[in-house]
């Protein structure tokens, strides 16, 4: 089970070139996986494919064995939760409490089990005591906590998240990693797309590297952050830890780096230096 995309070639109808190139990916059930790649390198491309908005030109993509191709996106989508970048532009309820009811009784809840499930959804997401407000008079964080909470409370098996910290600010990014450690906790299996390498690094999940659509890297995250080579060449930057460990250098082979390990070597140089 998981999903499995075996071959997969993509060229939006109104281009002449692929987008996606020979993508063999295998990601399984209760894994935490980042995508990360420059701007236009094809991942939200890549993540369309996940719930079938968007079905291979060539080769073919399966959810729990199921090849996309074969159901309904309305059927996928119960299953698999896709966040996009900037979800707070599509409320369209009145309330807070109302939003995620909504999303409920789309999704063919039982109706007398939507209240307690919105309770709960709302107060995992600290967003319980605004329930009465209408959505467009939270804040910016608050209002990404909302659509997060509106798409996550049907509690879907996999749940991708597009740039979730894109225009977030430190505070609201500290949030989004305890909620999305939290869903990773409970065996939900997590796709995080960016190119944010600081809110990844905090994960150190199994990393894809896309770049010109195809995959050109695929393992540890703490691998990946070491190789500073690969990621200049993708357009993005070593996170500070692994940047600061470069130029001590700190970095071995056989070691992981940590922000322990760094202070350790602080800690060494001061008694040296007394
Ligand atoms: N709807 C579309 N029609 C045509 N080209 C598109 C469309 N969406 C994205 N593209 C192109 O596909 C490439 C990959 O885009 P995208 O998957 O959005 O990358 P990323 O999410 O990594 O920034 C880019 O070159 C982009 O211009
Ligand atoms: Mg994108």
């Amino acid at each position: 089970m998981g999903i499995e995309f075996k071959g997969v070639y993509y060229r939006y109808p109104e281009t002449n070139t692929d987008v996606l190139r020979n993508i063999w990916l295998e990601i399984g059930e209760g894994e935490a996986v980042a995508i990360l790649g420059d701007n236009g390198a094809g991942k939200t491309t890549l993540i369309k494919h996940m719930n079938g908005l968007l079905k291979p030109s060539k080769g073919d993509v399966y959810v729990d064995g199921v090849n996309t191709r074969e159901v309904e996106v309305s059927t996928l989508a119960r299953k698999v939760a896709l966040v996009f970048q900037y979800p707070e532009k599509m409320f369209f309820s009145e309330t807070v409490y109302d939003e995620v009811s909504f999303a409920l009784k789309n999704f063919g809840f039982e109706k007398s089990l939507i209240p307690r499930i919105v309770e709960k959804t709302l107060k995992t997401f600290w967003l319980w005591e605004y329930r009465d407000r209408s959505p467009y008079t939270l804040s910016g964080g608050e209002q990404r906590r909302l659509a997060l909470a509106s798409i996550l409370s049907w509690d879907p098996k996999y749940i991708v998240l597009d740039e979730p910290t894109a225009g977030q600010d430190a505070i609201q990014r500290e949030i989004l990693t305890h909620l999305i450690n939290r869903k990773i906790g409970e065996g939900k299996t997590v796709i995080l797309v960016s190119h944010d390498v600081e809110f990844i690094a905090e994960f150190s999940p199994r990393t894809i590297l896309l770049k010109d659509g195809e995959i050109i890297f695929d393992g540890e995250a703490d691998d990946l952050f070491r190789r500073k080579d690969l990621l200049t060449k993708s357009g993005l930057e070593q996170p500070t830890l692994y940047q600061l460990s470069d130029r001590l250098g700190l970095i071995k082979t056989d070691e992981r780096v940590t922000l322990e390990l760094l202070v350790e070597y602080i800690k060494k140089v001061i008694q040296c230096t007394k």
